[in-house]
C-alpha cells in the first residue's frame, strides 16, 4: 500500500443514515465483485444484471475494468503494482457507491487474492455487504472466444503481463457465488438476483 499523505483531515458525518436510504430505495447498498479471466463473461453478466435491476426500479451501476481505465485509472497499466492500485481505487469508489445505497457491480479481473481481500476488508470495515462472484470460465474457453483479440496478441508477445498467459490469476477461495461455464448468462443472472433477495439486499 502507498504511504498516506492526507494528513490534517477530519471525517465529516452525513445527516442521512443507512436506514433512511434503505427506506427510500427499497434496497441495501452493496458491492457485487465479479472476478475472473479476461473474456470470462464478467462484464456481460454485470451489465445484464444492472439492466434487470434497473428495469425493476432498483438502483444499480456497473464499474467496469475497461471503462474505469478510460478515465479514473487511465494512468495505470498492468504490472502487479498498477493492478493493486487499480483495485484499491475501485474498491474505495465501490464502497462510496454502496454507502450511498447503490448496488455496485464491479467487474475487474482482479487476479490477486490479496487485492480482493483488501477490497473485502474496506467494505467489512464500513459494514457494507461485499459479495465476491467468481466467473470460473477456463482459460481455454476464454482464449477460444478471444472477443477482443487480446489473447492472440499476448501469445504473439505483443502484450506483456497478460493474465492467464504471462501473468497469474489466483483463483478465489472465499467467493460467495461461484459460477462455472455451464449456465447461460440469463441463468447466471437469476442465481445472483436470487442471492440478493435471499440476503435481504433487495426488498420485494
Ligand atoms: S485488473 O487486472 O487490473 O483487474 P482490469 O479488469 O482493470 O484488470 O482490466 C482488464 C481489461 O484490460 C481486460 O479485459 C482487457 O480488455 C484489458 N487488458 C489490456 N492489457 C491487459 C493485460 N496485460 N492483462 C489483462 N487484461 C488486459
Amino acid at each position: 500500500m502507498q504511504p498516506r499523505h492526507s494528513t490534517n483531515v477530519v471525517w465529516q458525518p452525513s445527516r442521512v443514515d443507512r436506514r433512511k436510504r434503505r427506506e427510500i430505495f427499497s434496497q441495501s447498498g452493496a458491492t457485487l465483485w465479479f472476478t475472473g479471466l479476461s473474456g470470462a463473461g464478467k462484464s456481460t453478466l454485470a451489465f445484464l444484471i444492472e439492466h434487470m435491476l434497473v428495469e425493476q426500479k432498483y438502483k444499480a451501476y456497473v464499474l467496469d475494468g475497461d471503462n474505469v481505465r478510460h478515465g479514473l485509472n487511465s494512468n495505470l497499466g498492468f504490472s502487479a503494482a498498477d493492478r493493486e492500485e487499480n483495485i484499491r481505487r475501485v474498491g474505495e469508489v465501490a464502497k462510496l457507491f454502496a454507502d450511498s445505497g447503490m448496488i455496485v457491480l464491479a467487474s475487474f479481473i482482479s487476479p490477486f487474492r490479496k487485492d480482493r481481500a483488501l477490497v473485502r476488508g474496506i467494505h467489512q470495515q464500513a459494514g457494507l455487504p461485499f459479495i465476491e462472484i467468481f466467473i470460473d470460465t477456463p482459460l481455454s474457453v476464454c482464449e477460444e472466444r478471444d472477443s477482443k483479440q487480446l489473447y492472440a496478441k499476448a501469445r504473439r508477445g505483443e502484450i506483456k503481463d497478460f493474465t492467464g498467459i504471462s501473468s497469474p490469476y489466483e483463483v478465489p477461495t472465499e467467493a460467495e457465488i461461484h459460477l462455472n461455464n455451464g449456465p447461460s448468462p440469463q441463468e447466471q443472472a437469476q442465481i445472483v438476483l436470487d442471492y440478493l433477495e435471499l440476503h435481504g439486499i433487495l426488498e420485494k
